[in-house]
């Protein structure tokens, strides 16, 4: 049956670590080699994630950023028990090391479940020392795949897109092992990832589908809000009238804001949805 079918999704990751290690400038450089060249001239409307393709076993394979920071990203989702992401980069300077955000973010990303890839960071600069913090990182239980571990690590210059393509590679080769499936043929449901009162628009709000696809038209109920969707909007702004699994599209048509970490579902009316918002916000 159709109705039934999983298919392979795309993965979503979640860049995380210290301050300044990185995390931006390694977004930025992914965001401009791999997503500015098919954007031909447009402009991006930040929805807080965005499509990347990346060449992996001879074609182009989609993977999804999450552009929250990924503390909040976990902290306030994880607080609903919503699991968004399904790898997680753990930027390191390798002029810094181990400082306790890293060590902070690797708990985050143990406690969810996520698989990490490390990501060691301004290998260009002097001063850099990869091999130390591989050791640091291996005397804290995460040991390199190169030293017969179990955890990818790449060093990479973000600055200058030093070995970016390899770090890419390596995320797709983990999403593979990890073989993420959903059935698109199904009503949506997932996640919300940011949301706000936009003042000519109302409640905005981003999602990212994790099963399913969320349609035009869809009711949805939303945490304590619900509503019709009345126009979608992907990752570079453009209305769109589908999102299927693990992409992010901007949702307008919501009564109320929702949080960050809500869960979404389409049900089959608009009093259905009103009961199980309201009756949400009651307790
Ligand atoms: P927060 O968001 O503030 O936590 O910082 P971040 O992790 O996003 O770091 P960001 O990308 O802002 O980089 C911090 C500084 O490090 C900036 O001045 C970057 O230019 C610099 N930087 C980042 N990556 C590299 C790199 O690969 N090599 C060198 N030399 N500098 C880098
Ligand atoms: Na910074
Ligand atoms: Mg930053």
């Amino acid at each position: 049956d159709d109705l039934d079918k999983l298919e392979l999704r795309p993965p979503v990751l979640t860049i995380m670590g210290h301050v300044d290690h990185g995390k931006t400038s390694l977004l930025d450089y992914i965001r401009r080699s791999k997503v500015a060249a098919s954007e031909a001239g447009g402009i991006t409307q930040g929805i807080g994630a965005y499509r990347v393709q990346v060449p992996f076993d001879g074609k182009p394979q989609t993977c999804v950023f999450l552009d929250t920071p990924g503390h909040e990203a976990f902290g306030a989702m994880r607080a609903r028990g919503a699991r968004v992401t399904d790898i997680a980069i753990i930027v390191v300077a390798a002029d810094d090391g181990i400082q306790p955000q890293t060590t902070e973010a690797i708990a985050h990303a143990k406690a969810a479940g996520v698989p990490i890839i490390v990501a060691i960071n301004k290998i260009d600069k002097d001063g850099a020392n990869p091999d130390r913090v591989m050791q640091d990182l291996s005397s804290i239980g995460l040991m390199p795949e190169e030293w017969g571990g179990d955890i990818p690590m790449v060093k990479i210059s973000a600055l200058k897109g030093e070995n970016v393509d390899d770090l890419l590679e390596t995320v797709m080769l983990v999403s593979e092992l990890q073989e993420l499936k959903a059935n698109p043929n199904r009503n949506a449901k997932g996640t919300v990832i940011e949301a706000g009162l936009d003042k000519s628009r109302g409640p905005v709000a981003t999602f990212i589908v994790q099963n399913g696809t969320l349609k035009r038209g869809d009711i949805v109920v939303c945490g304590e809000a619900f509503g019709k969707v009345r126009a979608l909007f992907d990752d570079k702004g453009k209305r769109v009238d589908e999102a299927g699994p693990s992409i992010p599209v901007q949702v307008i048509g919501l009564n109320n804001v929702p949080l960050a970490g809500d869960e979404f579902e389409v049900v089959g009316s608009l009093d259905i949805a009103r009961e199980q918002a309201e009756s949400r916000a009651d307790y």
